[in-house]
């Protein structure tokens, strides 16, 4: 499975695929946390060009490929690459891609970017998010965070919060989960920010059951996992932007007043809209799941690069 391939969409993602990678990420997890190391990408190159800002993602998919004996090659910044002289992303790709890296890694902020970068280039591309579409191993993570705390997928209750509309890792959670029996998904958002109509088609077509809300408070008690995202900045107008900041936010004493509170998840950064006071509830599972983006990136890796 996926041995050569491009990672572009979540849609690629089947049940199966998704229990084999969780599996093996297990198995991975449990060699690093007993102090042992795997060497099995000693002579392959990782190359990763980051378009658009990126902490987490870049640093996990670099960690990871170090980690199992590989090297990396990073892009840099904009302004020290021949970009900066106005070179297209899209030339910038077919010359690294003919150096032969064995995977390339591309985040850039226009929708499709990624499957063009995999037109483009010979090696496989990992979509690390391509504008407001996907994010792809972002959805790994956070699937493989939720099966780590409750033991499987299937069943789950999960409330994804905030820009519906503009965050990559909505789509691709949606798509994600949507393989998996009985899963419910309540969508927590202001009127304005509720996901865009592809995906609520798909899930449509997958026979998913979702609902609407607008307020946390109507649903809270009946989750099991909270997913916030922060509003997407540079994804909107200024005015958009100030209209809504502000309009959902997640604090220690606004859950203190529920009787049962969900599994608290997000993809990072957070900014306003969860508060570090939140960081103490035995719930808040956020840099936990930030940590289970390396093992499941190292799984990936390994099953993309066939070693
Ligand atoms: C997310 C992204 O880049 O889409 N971050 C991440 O990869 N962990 C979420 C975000 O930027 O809001």
């Amino acid at each position: 499975m996926y041995k050569g391939a491009d990672i572009i969409s979540a849609l690629q993602f089947t049940r199966s695929d998704i229990e084999r990678l969780i599996n093996y990420a297990e198995e991975i997890r449990c060699i690093y946390e007993r102090g042992n190391r795997l060497n099995v990408a000693k002579g392959k190159v990782m190359f990763t060009a980051f378009f658009e800002p990126s902490t987490r993602t870049r640093l996990s998919f670099q960690f990871a490929m170090i980690k199992l004996g590989g090297a990396i090659i990073d892009l840099g910044p904009e302004e020290v690459t021949s970009m900066a002289k106005g070179e297209s992303p899209e030339d910038t790709l077919r010359t690294v891609d003919s150096y032969e890296p064995d995977i390339i890694v591309v985040r850039h902020k226009e929708p499709g970017f990624a499957a063009k970068a995999a037109q483009i280039c010979k090696t496989p591309v990992i979509n690390a998010g391509d504008g407001y579409n996907e994010h792809p191993t972002q959805a790994l993570l956070d699937v493989y965070t939720m099966w780590r705390f409750f033991g499987h997928i299937d069943g789950l209750v999960v409330g994804l919060m905030g820009d519906l509309k503009y965050s990559r890792t909505i789509s691709s959670l949606s798509y994600t989960l949507s393989n998996f029996r009985d899963i419910s998904i309540y969508f927590i958002s202001p009127r304005e920010l509720k996901p865009r109509e592809e995906v609520l088609k798909t899930l449509d077509q997958r026979r998913i059951h979702y609902e609407f809300y607008e307020k946390p408070e109507d649903i809270l008690e009946r989750l099991d996992v909270l997913y916030v995202t922060r509003l997407q900045k540079e994804r909107m107008s200024l005015e958009e932007y100030e209209r809504l900041k502000g309009s959902y936010m997640i604090t220690y004493d606004y859950l203190k007043k529920f009787k049962k509170i969900p599994i608290i998840l997000h993809p990072l950064p957070r900014v306003w809209e969860l508060t570090p006071d939140v960081d103490i509830l035995p719930q808040a599972l956020y840099f936990e799941q930030a940590k289970n983006g390396l093992y499941i990136r190292m799984a990936l890796i390994r099953t993309i690069l066939g070693v």
